[in-house]
């Protein structure tokens, strides 16, 4: 018998699957744009229908109250960009083949420095696979944030399918405009979040404020595979008219924004687009 999750998100199959690499900066130019265009020529005639489904996303970006008062990024893209379609990409994707590879050596990690009855904080939850695995390793209590409506409601069912629904508080909004009215917790998770953010600064301020013990991040490689990478995404969110984008923030600049004197680095890995870090706070610093 499939699970309520696996019913639910039974042949809802995503579409393209650029939006699952989130990319960099504004680097994209007129050979990125031909090379969407050339590989996508309908693409050219769906201009109205783009700003149509952009409206639906506007619409649904108010009525969820998402907050970006940060004044630093436009939250109408977000839900268009993370929809239920990549929701439901994600969630098969994690009930078929589990975390992905970042997350997943993150969470050892986390789980190595002893998770056992802590309270954890993920912003970006996405899904929910890695606050659900958090949670299957000894977490206790935990709060998931995200941008996009469409991922909290996929997050939550995979919650209430795995008996956790009860442990989890869900916000939907701007993690950076909210942090300050959150309880900290003991352990912060970010999975490949920075990089949608135009602002690192303030979002790993925030993400340092908030965790009592154990900080863990990906971000992206500096390299150029990350940069056609993620300047194809912005492209693709140009064509589409559509605000987001995505950034390779200098990863030495994010390294020393979270490190000492007030965090040791504890554990670090690579994959061929992402770096990902596990910081704690050292004794005293809060
Ligand atoms: C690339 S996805 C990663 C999702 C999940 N962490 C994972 O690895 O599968 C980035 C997620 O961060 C969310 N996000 C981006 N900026 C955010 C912000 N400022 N506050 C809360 N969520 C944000 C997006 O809606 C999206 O779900």
């Amino acid at each position: 018998m499939p699970s309520a999750v696996a019913r639910t998100y039974a042949g809802n199959a995503p579409s393209r699957s650029v939006a699952r690499s989130w990319a960099s900066e504004e680097g994209s130019g007129l050979v990125m744009v031909v090379v969407i265009v050339y590989q996508n020529p309908g693409r050219r005639a769906g201009v109205a229908g783009v700003g149509r489904s952009l409206s639906v996303a506007r619409k649904i970006a108010v009525a969820t109250t998402v907050r970006c008062m940060s004044g630093c990024c436009d939250p109408s893209g977000y839900p268009e960009v993370f929809d239920k379609k990549t929701a439901a990409r994600d969630v098969r994707s994690f009930l078929d083949k589990g975390l992905d590879s970042t997350a997943k050596p993150m969470v050892e990690a986390l789980r190595s420095r002893g998770m056992e009855g802590s309270t954890v904080l993920e912003v970006g939850a996405g899904a929910g696979a890695a606050l659900a695995t958090m949670l299957e390793a000894g977490a206790t209590g935990a709060v998931g944030i995200d941008i996009s409506p469409h991922y909290v409601k996929a997050a939550r069912l995979l919650m209430s399918d795995r008996g956790h629904e009860e442990k989890v508080a869900w916000h939907i909004g701007d993690f950076v405009a909210m942090s300050e009215s959150l309880e900290p917790a003991d352990v912060v998770f970010l999975n490949r979040v920075v990089c949608c953010y135009p602002n690192m600064v303030d979002m790993v301020d925030a993400a340092k404020g908030s965790t009592t013990r154990l900080l863990a991040m990906a971000y992206p490689r500096k390299r150029w595979s990350t940069r056609i990478v993620f300047g194809l995404i912005n492209t693709w969110a140009r064509i589409r008219r559509n605000t987001f984008r995505v950034f390779v923030h200098d990863p030495e600049s994010i390294r020393r924004r979270v490190g000492s004197p007030d965090f040791e680095e504890v554990a670090s890995g690579s994959t061929v687009l992402w770096h990902w870090k596990v910081w704690e706070r050292t004794a005293g610093s809060r």
